[in-house]
């Protein structure tokens, strides 16, 4: 465990090619350090064969930026956590394979309830308005909800939350090929849903004594 008990530990994890849903995994992080937490953010890495990543310029350099940036997540991560952030740019609709993967190496922790009544939070990226922003970060919580993870959704508790993000987590629309990067109304949102996340990580620890 972190040597600063008092501070809320909040781990992030998130896939990402083209920026979009690392630059609200880091608003996100912002947020949460902003409210005192300790943070670890981590990237999840490609599953995808070089030969796919080639398809589209910029995604092999980006994902070695990335991973140069944030080290994989391993379960220790999430052991040492008090509320785990989940971030995923849509695939077709869905949380990529890549940050499925991830959750599918946490067998052994839900065995032995080891994430149960922990924060959960989730977040998002599409390239269209329509294009899955919501099916995509829906698509996270089952598996937060298998975790015995307390959900911890966006709701509309910023200002800003009636023409930017969704009530279940903070999303951006990259506008395909565009790779436009979140806006000022996204980030403020993230770190809007970090922070809260943050205290909701101090406010349940009654529900983990010994934690
Ligand atoms: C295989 C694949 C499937 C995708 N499916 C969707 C989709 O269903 N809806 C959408 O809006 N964008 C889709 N996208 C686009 C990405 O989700 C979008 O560009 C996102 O903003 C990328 O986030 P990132 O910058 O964090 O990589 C898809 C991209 C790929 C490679």
């Amino acid at each position: 465990l972190s040597d600063s008990t008092d501070k809320a530990r909040v781990l992030i994890v998130f896939y990402s090619r083209d920026g979009s849903t690392e630059a609200l995994a880091n608003a996100i992080a912002d947020g949460a350090r902003d409210e005192g937490a300790d943070v670890r953010v981590r990237r999840v890495r490609e599953l995808v064969s070089a030969e796919t990543m080639a398809l589209a310029p910029g995604w092999a350099a980006s994902a070695e930026r990335m991973n140069a940036l944030f080290p994989a997540p391993t379960s220790e991560d999430a052991i040492w956590s008090e509320a785990v952030c989940m971030g995923s740019p849509s695939r077709f609709g869905s949380p990529s394979s890549e940050i499925r993967a991830w959750v599918e190496t946490l067998g052994s922790l839900w065995v032995r309830k080891q994430l149960l009544d922990k924060v959960g939070s989730a977040f998002g990226s599409v390239s269209s308005p329509h294009g899955g922003l919501e099916t995509t970060i829906l698509g996270l919580y089952p598996t937060m909800m298998h975790l015995g993870l307390i959900i911890v959704p966006q709701g509309y508790g910023h200002a800003a939350s009636m023409r930017a993000g969704t009530p279940y987590g903070v999303g951006a629309v990259s506008g395909g090929g565009k790779r436009l990067p979140p806006t000022e109304d996204d980030l403020d949102i993230a770190r809007h849903q970090g922070a809260r996340v943050a205290k909701a990580a101090i406010a349940t620890r009654q529900l983990r004594p010994g934690a």
